[in-house]
């Protein structure tokens, strides 16, 4: 059901689904503190990512039991892994789903989060016919909030304080496109 075919391609990149042989790759992103500065999430151990692959590369469709899409985002023609891109369900009834995106820090600054944000927001709107996709960032994090900006989406609140993370509480910003929206411009 709504399953793709893999991988996606981009100008640059190449989109597919995680595998076992990931891990290194991903460690080397997740065990990063900067990466997750602004996340919800202390830097994982091998052990951590290890586990948590083998859920997220069932992320490769929309099923009964709900999930989305969750990609790895390789250099294409190359083994490099550069980034975690990933659009799920939030709600089936309202057909409302979600955005995230990490990148190494060693390809961040040269436009690859565009080029792989863009199609995941192609997939969601397209393929997994979502209504409304949403994404939200601690209003810290600049280079999050600039990205979903270029993508088109719309700053939808600034939410003071609405989280508690890491021994503070932070402001969110929630971002948003709408089908119609995306339509529109492609
Ligand atoms: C959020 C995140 C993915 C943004 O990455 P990014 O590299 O800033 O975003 P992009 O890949 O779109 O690159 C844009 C930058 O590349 C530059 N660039 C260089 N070549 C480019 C090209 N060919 N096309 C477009 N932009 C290009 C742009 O000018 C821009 O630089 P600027 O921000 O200094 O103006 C990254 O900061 C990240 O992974 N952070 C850690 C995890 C995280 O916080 N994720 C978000 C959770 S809400």
């Amino acid at each position: 059901m709504a399953r793709p075919s893999f991988p996606l391609l981009t100008e640059r990149l190449m989109l597919r689904p995680f595998e076992d042989e990931d891990l290194e790759a991903m460690h080397a992103i997740y065990g990063r503190e900067d990466v997750n500065r602004f996340l919800d999430w202390e830097p994982r151990s091998r052990d951590a990512v290890r586990e948590w692959l083998d859920r997220i590369k069932t992320m490769i469709a929309l099923t009964p039991r709900g999930d989305g899409l969750r990609l790895a985002a390789l250099l294409k023609g190359t083994d490099t892994l550069i980034g975690d891109f990933s659009v799920w369900r939030t709600s089936r009834e309202h057909q409302q789903g979600e955005l995230g995106f990490v990148l190494h820090p060693d390809f961040q600054g040269k436009g690859y989060g565009q080029e792989a944000a863009n199609v995941m927001l192609r997939m969601g709107f397209e393929r997994l016919r979502f209504h409304r996709i949403a994404a939200q960032c601690d209003a810290r994090n600049a280079p999050s909030a600039t990205l979903m900006e270029r993508l088109g989406m719309r700053r939808e609140a600034h939410l003071r304080e609405s989280q508690f993370i890491k021994g503070e509480w932070v402001d969110e910003l929630v971002y948003a496109m709408l089908a119609s929206e995306w339509h529109a411009n492609h």
